[in-house]
């Protein structure tokens, strides 16, 4: 059974090659920024909540996100594992997520923070859930449903800066907590989508 969770800085491509790997080993893909961004398009509480923190490229509170991720995990579709994209992102919510869950693999996705700084402001969203980069897609239109592509609200650049700052305070350090773990699995994030994804599946297929 693979318990999966993907490190690396905003704009690495956990969302990206986190939409490969659950294609490919049928896990149940967790985004917490997913969760909270549907929830906030939805105007719910948790979504109000949240808005506050993510439109300042703040992390929400441990307590938030440690519930949303215990009840998902306790679905059914999770008996036989989970991908867990953003989560956990600090220390508190790793040592939580041990006592409900058992991680196997924690997948770091290392790329300079240059790079991604590049990768967010190129990013274009579509409502259906597909994400593009204008380098690999000029058209301002979605492939899959034809729908106008948007720029996330958090990926303005002064909030991008505060949100590379929040990483490498706040969830840079959970590379050393998986690694004393023995379960960390570092990848080279510099390289082509397949190429990253390559590299994961190695990773994903020699281990169990
Ligand atoms: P979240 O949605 O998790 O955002 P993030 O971690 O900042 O990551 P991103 O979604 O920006 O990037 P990504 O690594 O998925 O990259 P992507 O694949 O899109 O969180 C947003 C906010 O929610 C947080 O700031 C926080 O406020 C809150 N939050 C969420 N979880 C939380 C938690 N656990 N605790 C507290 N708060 C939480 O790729 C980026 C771009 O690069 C795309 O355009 C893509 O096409 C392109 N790309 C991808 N791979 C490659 C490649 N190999 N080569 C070239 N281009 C590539």
């Amino acid at each position: 059974m693979k318990g999966i969770v993907l490190l690396g800085a905003p704009g690495a491509g956990k969302g990206t090659q986190a939409k490969l790997i659950a294609g490919r080993y049928s896990l149940p893909h967790i985004s917490t920024g997913d969760i909270l961004r549907s929830n906030i398009k939805e105007g719910t509480q948790l979504g109000r909540l949240a808005k506050s923190y993510i439109d300042e490229g703040r992390l929400v509170p441990d307590e938030v996100v440690v519930a949303i991720v215990r009840d998902r995990l306790a679905k059914p579709d999770c008996e036989n594992g989970f991908l867990l994209d953003g989560f956990p992102r600090t220390t508190a919510q790793a040592e939580e997520l041990d006592k409900f869950a058992r991680v196997t693999h924690a997948v770091d996705i290392e790329v300079d923070p240059a790079e991604v700084v590049k990768r967010i402001a190129g990013r274009r969203m579509c409502r259906c859930g597909e994400s593009y980069h204008i380098s690999s897609h000029s058209s301002p239109y979605c492939d899959k449903c034809g729908a106008e592509l948007y720029q996330r609200d958090d990926d303005k650049e002064e909030t991008v800066a505060k949100r590379l700052e929040v990483y490498a305070e706040q969830t840079a350090p959970l590379i050393g907590y998986y690694r004393d773990k023995g379960v960390l699995f570092g990848v080279n994030g510099m390289k082509s989508v397949d190429e990253v994804f390559a590299q994961i599946a190695e990773v994903l297929d020699g281990n169990d």
